[in-house]
């Protein structure tokens, strides 16, 4: 098992680009074997979730080339409607590819989607999606069997926000004669990228980024170049990394419109900073922090869920009592107890709320990364903390930030990955 040895506390300077945004690239593959042709698709991160997806894929036949931050996507050879359990295990977005596997074969087998731990992650709003568009749905026991019997445009309410149901449900309409509608739809900038590349391989679709999306089926989508947007979440942590470690950090390749809530929040906290159309500038702060009282995570353009963990970490640092209020997921916060190991002081009141009294001295530990999320948080209280932090397992912060150490390294980071 890899991970990481981080000597803190440090403090870092220097110029860092975003990658890619995960969270399309995991959504525009499997919407590429939708398409007629090959797709160019490039700003692509290097991370191991779109490695596991790229196997699905190749696993059902598809040409796949990576080279560096490019992959094109062939889906001619496109053999087999069957995603392995063990591979579907891995990937919750796996699921995504029915909707590909519904216009090519008609049917389309797959077992449990898995995913991050952070929660119960149902697939009731997928199935329930699926019913209303005609999609006959069978629980095998070990996974899902799904059948093209009677597809026809329809108008979907999500009863829960969801992120990738909504943009399954749009990639199946697309090619679904007559008109869908999605109601009380996700509005994260990733499903807008991706409605705005299916509308460049001629795709009708309206709405996309609000809560109304609706669709109009059309026989074929050509394939067309995509550009990953840039990763907000990836944007977000670094800008909490600048603050954390009180570091002078210019985060460029982003989208800083993207994180304005995280924004408005250190303006709460006496976090300074500048901002400019693809870039955020942190200079190092000098100020004491504040608590800014309470954080609730909500669907975007709300706080993202995603980047709780990490500015948790930045509130152990901040004068006062914050309460983090988890909304989206269940299993969330459990990683606060790695933090109190370390030296933190936070009560978890129930599995959605965590009270933060700050500021608190970190010590170097031996602790293990949950998820992506709360392992990303692991290594900037590793870098904030006194004395040396070991992070196992960070297979999981791998999936989603590429080649993490050394970019840190490149800002002055004292980090090392070890097998
Ligand atoms: N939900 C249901 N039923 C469903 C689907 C979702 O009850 O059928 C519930 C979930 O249990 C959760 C809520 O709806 O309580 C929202 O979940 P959502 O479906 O939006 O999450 P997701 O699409 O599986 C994406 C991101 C997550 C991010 C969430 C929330 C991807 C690949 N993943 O997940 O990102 O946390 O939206 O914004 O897009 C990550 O990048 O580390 C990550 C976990």
């Amino acid at each position: 098992m890899s991970k990481f040895v981080i000597q803190g506390p440090q403090k870092l300077s220097g110029e860092i680009a975003v990658a890619g945004a995960k969270n399309m690239a995991l959504k525009v593959l499997p919407a590429a074997l939708l398409l007629n042709g090959k797709s160019i698709l490039s700003n692509m991160p290097q991370i191991r979730d779109v490695a596991t997806m790229i196997e699905i894929m190749k696993g059902l036949g598809a040409n796949v080339e990576q080279n560096g931050s490019e992959v094109i996507v062939d889906p001619s050879s496109l053999s087999s409607s069957q995603i392995s359990g063990t591979l579907s295990g891995q990937a919750r977005t796996s699921i995504m590819i029915v909707a590909s596997l519904l216009h090519r074969f008609g049917k389309a087998t797959i077992g449990h989607p898995g995913g991050c731990v952070i929660g119960r992650r149902p697939i009731d709003q997928f199935l329930e999606g699926f019913q209303a568009l005609g999609v006959t749905v069978t629980d095998t026991g070990e996974g899902y069997y799904f059948s093209a019997d009677n597809l026809k445009g329809t108008t979907y309410f999500f009863p829960f926000v969801s992120v990738t149901a909504t943009e399954t449900l749009m990639l199946t309409a697309v090619k679904i004669p007559g008109t869908t509608v999605l109601k009380n739809a996700a509005c994260e900038p990733e499903v807008k990228a991706l409605a705005d590349y299916l509308v460049s391989c001629g795709a009708k679709i309206e709405g996309a980024g609000t809560n109304t999306i609706r669709i109009e089926g059309v026989s074929k989508l050509n394939a067309m170049p995509c550009e990953m947007i840039p990763d907000r979440l990836e944007t977000g942590m670094f800008a909490v990394l600048a603050a954390a470690t009180r570091s002078p950090l210019k985060i460029t390749r982003c989208n800083p419109e993207h994180i304005e809530s995280l924004l408005t929040i250190f303006s709460k906290i006496g976090i300074s900073y500048k901002q400019g159309k693809d870039w955020l500038f942190l200079p190092e702060q000098s100020g004491i922090y504040r608590s800014p009282g309470k954080i609730i995570t909500h669907e975007y353009p709300g706080f993202a869920t995603d980047l709780q963990p990490p500015l948790t970490v930045l509130l152990t640092q901040s004068e006062g009592l914050t309460l983090v209020h988890e909304t989206i997921f269940e299993g969330r916060l459990f990683y606060v107890d790695l933090l109190n190991r370390m030296g933190a002081n936070i009560i978890l009141c129930d599995p959605h709320r965590a009270l933060v009294q700050g500021p608190t001295p970190l010590r170097g530990k031996k602790i293990e990364s949950p998820d992506i999320r709360a392992g990303i948080a692991m290594v900037i209280a590793g870098l904030i903390a006194n004395g040396e932090t070991t992070i196992d397992n960070i297979y999981q912060i791998e999936r989603g930030y590429e080649k993490l150490d050394e970019r840190l390294k490149a800002l002055g980071a004292i980090i090392e990955r070890k097998e």
